[in-house]
């Protein structure tokens, strides 16, 4: 039987990821860093390995012998360092699917990796994306644009302060796609049978600020300004919301290509999400709700 890894399985896209090829039957290997976090995955079926991506002879192990590795490059680094941990992992990644000679990754990158210089958070998928294409795994590059669950961090200025802060035009439109999306297409990406490398551009529903900002108001049931946040300040915005230094510095980066259309699509091709912003909102107001408890 088939069989495959999947990393971040206690994230957003890995949860999905996990849950989708253990309903296909598939068996089903999770990544966790705490063994408390593997108990719900074993009780799903889920064969549970402690470990870290940093660590390449712990990967290179787990990764021989299997059909296909869903990876990602987490962002949750312990501050205040973000790239240089992330070009770490994305090394030790590199070499753990060189080494361990599997044949098929399927790599959660983003729109802004397409870009090499100017891409911000986007800096290390650049590099691990060029990584993994001097093996010979088949690889599907998977770059999903702006997630729509990022409005979750919209909610403390929003019931704190009434206001929805843009960090881009009001209303400019990003496609925008929800992470149960991106979950379920790696799923369907790994479980192919014959993968070809391909780049594939995950799109979603087109949303600005000011969409955004109502649709919030509306599931909060409580009136929001829009205020847009001037380019000199976005920085200092971010890092008032608890964001280390460094990734603020490289967020602010990839908004100033997007506001300069430098990131476009230019995959081979492109999977369009369908979810809408209204359920996104809705699970992140109503957790246990969303997920059935
Ligand atoms: N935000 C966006 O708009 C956007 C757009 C496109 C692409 N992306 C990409 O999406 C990715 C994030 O996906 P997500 O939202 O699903 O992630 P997430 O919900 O933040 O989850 C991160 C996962 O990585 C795990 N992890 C963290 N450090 C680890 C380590 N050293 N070793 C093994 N596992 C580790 C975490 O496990 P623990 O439970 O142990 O912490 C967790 O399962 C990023 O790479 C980002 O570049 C984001």
């Amino acid at each position: 039987m088939s069989a495959y890894v999947v990393a971040g399985a206690t994230g957003r896209v890995g949860s999905v990821v996990a849950r989708e090829l253990l309903a296909r039957g598939k068996q089903t290997t999770v990544i966790v860093r705490d063994d408390a976090k593997g108990t719900r995955w074993r009780g799903m079926g889920a064969e549970v390995a402690k470990g870290s991506l940093g660590d390449r002879s712990f990967l290179t192990t787990l990764l021989r012998g299997v059909d296909g590795f869903f990876v990602l490059l987490p962002e949750n680094v312990p501050p205040p360092g973000f790239h240089a941990p992330r070009a770490q992992m994305a090394e030790a990644i590199a070499a753990a699917v060189k080494n361990s000679g599997v044949p098929h990754v399927v790599m959660l990158s983003a729109i802004a990796a397409s870009i090499p210089e100017g891409n911000g958070p986007a800096k290390a998928l650049h590099q691990l994306e060029r990584r993994l294409g001097e093996s010979d795994t088949s690889l599907t590059r998977l770059r999903p644009c702006y997630y729509q669950d990022n409005i979750a961090g919209m909610l403390a200025p929003a019931t704190t302060q009434g206001i929805y802060p843009s960090f881009l035009p009001a209303d400019v439109a990003l496609p925008m796609v929800a992470t149960r999306d991106v979950g379920r297409i790696a799923a369907a990406a790994l479980a192919d049978d014959s993968p070809a490398t391909e780049i594939v551009d995950v799109l979603g529903p087109p949303y600005s600020a000011r969409q955004l900002s109502a649709a919030l108001s509306s599931a909060l049931r409580r009136l929001l300004h829009v205020v847009e946040v001037p380019p000199a300040a976005h920085v200092r915005t971010l890092t008032g919301t608890g964001m280390p230094l460094e990734m603020a510095e490289a967020v602010a980066e990839m908004m100033a290509s997007f506001a300069a259309g430098r990131i476009t699509p230019c995959g081979h091709r492109r999977i369009v999400g369908t979810t809408p912003i209204d359920e996104v909102i809705a699970g992140i107001l109503r957790p246990d709700e969303a997920a059935g408890l």
